[in-house]
């Protein structure tokens, strides 16, 4: 049982309150840190709420708890010094920013001179983060999804000079989790599932750029092949169109294929503020999607 490590987790947004409860869940201290205590507030009425409940009941945990147990492993810190002063192991959960995330990870060296430093981001490789960390032996990325009682998974990356003790630590508490842990080998532009998940992306979003199929067909042949229970358009929506494209020019920054460029079909619905579930129009529209609708996987009446 994780007992005997604690574990800080800084920013308490989407991913900060999923990764705390989880921790807690799984058997270990946990303190929870945000710069806006509001941010705390919320995090706190999620994780009684929802989170907590769906983890313990969701059957990941190779060590089952309760909520009650689990919940008195987690306490909030009302300064960053405060929550990772006693951390084993201090998890990064703040805003996709390089610079945001330096000056946070100046910050831990300090005051956190012997803990395992690991950042949550989902593009920003850790090895920049190497500046400002003193030994960067215990730095590294570890990628978790959400919501992490479905996606039950967590990708490890090293920073370049990640130490093999502090893989073996994450992989043991990602275990202990009950997450799959896949270790990213070497230094990879970007996640092996984002990698992944965006090829699917791109070659969807040029089959209806190319006037070649509809977001309907792909989804619905997509689903009936991998037997999927979501497909790239519908995921796209609902992570939002905006998001999707502000990925994709990360992407495109470091590409090294010049066909690798802004598909328009993309833009254009950015542009016109048709971003997907949260604004009511994407590729579907809201409520109601034709997605999910019960005869959407069905051959059509004529
Ligand atoms: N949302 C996802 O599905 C997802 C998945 C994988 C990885 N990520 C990555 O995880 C990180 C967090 O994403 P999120 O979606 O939880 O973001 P979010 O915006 O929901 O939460 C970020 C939180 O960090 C806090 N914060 C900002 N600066 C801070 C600071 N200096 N000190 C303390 N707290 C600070 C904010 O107040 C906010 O509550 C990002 O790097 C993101 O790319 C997100």
């Amino acid at each position: 049982m994780g007992a005997s490590k604690r574990i800080a987790v800084v920013g308490s947004g989407t991913m900060g309150m999923q990764i705390s409860a989880l921790a807690a869940a799984a058997g270990y201290h946990t303190t929870l840190y945000d710069l806006i205590p509001a941010a705390i507030d919320r995090a706190l009425d999620r994780i009684d709420g929802d989170i907590l409940p769906a983890i313990v009941n969701s059957g990941m945990l190779p060590e089952p708890t309760s909520v009650m147990e689990a919940r008195s492993r987690l306490i909030t810190a009302n300064t960053l010094e405060g929550a990772v002063t006693d951390a084993d192991i201090v998890v990064e959960a703040i805003k996709e920013d390089l610079e945001v995330k330096l000056g946070m990870f100046e910050q831990l060296n300090r005051l956190a001179p012997n803990a395992i430093l690991s950042t949550n981001s989902s593009s920003l490789p850790s090895r920049p983060l190497t500046e400002v960390v003193d030994r960067p032996e215990r730095l590294l990325n570890t990628h978790f999804f959400a919501p992490v009682w479905e996606r039950s998974m967590v990708e490890l990356m090293t920073c370049g000079q990640t130490s093999e003790e502090a893989f073996a630590t994450w992989t043991e508490v990602g275990e202990a989790m009950g997450l799959v842990v896949a270790r990213v080998q070497g230094e990879s532009k970007g996640f092996i599932i984002n990698r992944v998940w965006r090829a699917i992306k791109r070659e969807s979003l040029r089959v209806v750029d190319e006037g070649h199929g509809t977001p309907e067909d792909v989804d619905r042949l997509f689903r009936l092949f991998f037997g999927a229970k979501t497909a790239p358009f519908q995921t796209m929506d609902l992570v939002g169109l905006d998001v999707v494209a502000d990925i994709e020019k990360t992407y495109h920054a470091v590409a090294t294929d010049p066909a690798d460029v802004p598909i328009e079909t993309l833009t254009d619905m950015v542009e016109a503020g048709t971003l997907g579930q949260k604004t009511g129009r994407g590729f579907y529209t809201y409520p109601n999607p034709a997605c999910e609708d019960p005869d959407f996987l069905k051959p059509k009446k004529r």
